[in-house]
């Protein structure tokens, strides 16, 4: 019994050293680098919203912009490791605290702008434009729960 407390108690300080392997710089530098990469989701967004909605003559763009999120998406997770909740950062703690729900944020993530991609392939616009809110939702959806309001 005595044993398996100290075997408990050992893995449990080793998982800490493991998990919070990160120094303040360290963790400033990359929650930087974090909210580079969502500007550059903001910014794609954004830019089909715009042809979308002014029914600019650039729809060949959408493809593109499409494919950037979609590439964007499949770093989302490595952009939050532990120990990076600290700093001038909105990220809640609830990421690391609930990381099975914020991986299936982020794999909803991956697969609707996979999907969008892939409809935009397809040159269908009506199909686009819905296949683009559905992925306007993942990103709304992992915001409210994970990203602080201000
Ligand atoms: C799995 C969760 C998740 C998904 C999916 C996600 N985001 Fe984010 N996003 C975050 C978190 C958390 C932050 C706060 C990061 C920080 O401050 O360290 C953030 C920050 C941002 C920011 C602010 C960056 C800054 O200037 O500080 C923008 C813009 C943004 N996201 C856009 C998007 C868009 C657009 C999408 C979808 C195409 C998206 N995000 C998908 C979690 C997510």
């Amino acid at each position: 019994m005595k044993r398996m407390k100290i075997v408990a108690a050992v893995t449990v300080l080793l998982s800490v050293g493991f998990f919070v392997n990160l120094t303040l710089a360290e963790s400033e530098g990359i929650i930087k680098y974090r909210q580079n990469v969502m500007k550059t989701n903001g910014g794609h967004m954004g830019a089909i919203m715009d042809i979308l909605k002014n029914r600019l003559p650039l729809e060949a763009h959408v493809l593109d912009h499409a494919r950037s999120i979609q590439q964007n998406s499949k770093m989302t997770l490595e952009m939050f490791p532990k120990g990076s909740g600290f700093g001038d950062t909105k990220a809640k703690p609830a990421i690391w605290e609930n990381w099975s729900k914020f991986e299936s944020a982020a794999k909803a993530f991956v697969r609707e702008s996979a999907e969008l991609a892939k409809v935009a392939e397809s040159g269908d616009m009506k199909a686009f434009a819905k296949q683009f809110r559905a992925t306007g939702k993942t990103c709304g959806s992992c915001h409210k729960n994970f990203r602080k309001k201000d």
